[in-house]
């Protein structure tokens, strides 16, 4: 349920709105009291704090969902507006352009042969990633051929991915216990890590790309580019560095490691629009403290 704010008429979210009312009161249980002027204003300084700090975390939440639709949008097929296209459909046109990548479409291969390492809530997190990735590559106009290599049948990973993403063994996914190298040439992969020297430049049809299947950001850094030098393959980061900037944010946090699904919504928008700068834009998370540089937004001069 959401309450309307008296200031400004907006809608706040339910613990949003009601820490704004505790803010009122308590400034306006201070009016009456007799206190120092000193603490008195130091009291008001800390409200006006809490109050700033409520605002930032609202105008954040407001961003993201606004990224998210834009994100959505764009990865959206058309036809999907169209009320014509029932569901039933929609569902085989998901059905027939993902029988379709599986020969022709670009090629992505999520490695999980690194789940031995992790807990139990990390290996239920990757669970999540991976609907989430096959999700947006449902909705894609032209989705790619995915690979799950290094599944091992009845392993950890596999029996929550059983429990909890429904109809799994029915993805239109490949999924298999043998390696990327077991199924291409070691020239045509590119091991996708945070750690690479080279920027991606582009995604091509002769390639096949690579994830690592991990999801801890700060324990085991650099794994996946461990894990790439082992198999002796090419290497490469998003193009982050090209394309945006540090914003400032509370937090002074900057983080260029993102989840494997959302490095895949970024691939996905640019394979579909060819543009670094609008993929980046529409799918890098507003939470990981970076912009696109000023100098390639589309509102920019
Ligand atoms: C959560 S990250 C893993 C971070 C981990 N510390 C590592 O060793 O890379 C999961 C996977 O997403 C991909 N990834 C995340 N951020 C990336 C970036 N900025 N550029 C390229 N790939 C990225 C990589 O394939 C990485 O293995």
């Amino acid at each position: 349920m959401a309450h309307s704010g008296s200031d400004a008429g907006e809608t706040w979210p339910d613990g949003v709105s009601e820490a704004m009312d505790l803010l009122r009161i308590d400034v306006g249980a201070d009016v009456g009291e007799e206190r120092p002027a000193r603490e008195a204003a130091l009291f008001s300084r800390n409200v006006l704090r809490k109050q700033r700090h409520w605002e930032r975390q609202l105008a954040a939440k407001k961003s993201k969902r606004k990224e998210e639709k834009q994100r959505r949008k764009l990865n959206r097929e058309p036809e999907a507006d169209n009320p014509e296209f029932s569901k039933r459909v929609m569902k085989a046109i998901t059905k027939e352009r993902l029988a379709e990548a599986r020969s022709t479409g670009l090629k992505l291969c999520v490695d999980l042969s690194m789940t031995d390492g992790m807990s139990d809530k990390e290996v239920s997190r990757l669970a999540g990633q991976l609907r989430r990735l096959y999700g947006s590559n449902k909705k894609a106009a032209r989705p790619f051929h995915l690979l799950l290599t290094d599944l091992v049948e009845g392993g950890r990973l596999y029996r929550e991915c059983l429990r909890m993403n429904e109809g799994f063994l029915n993805y239109m996914i490949d999924m298999t216990e043998e390696s990327c190298l077991d199924l291409f040439p070691p020239e045509t992969v590119v091991y996708l890590t945070p750690d690479a020297e080279e920027a991606l430049e582009t995604v091509d049809a002769d390639k096949v790309y690579v994830l690592g299947g991990l999801v801890d950001e700060s324990i085991r850094k650099t794994l996946s580019l461990s894990r790439a030098r082992e198999l002796s393959v090419h290497t490469a980061r998003l193009p982050i560095n090209e394309h945006m900037v540090k914003n400032n944010n509370a937090k002074n946090f900057h983080s260029k490691i993102l989840a494997i699904n959302q490095v895949f919504d970024i691939l996905l928008t640019f394979s579909a629009t060819g543009s670094w700068t609008e993929a980046l834009q529409a799918c890098f998370p507003p939470g990981k403290g970076y912009a696109v540089k000023a100098s390639f937004t589309r509102d920019s001069p």
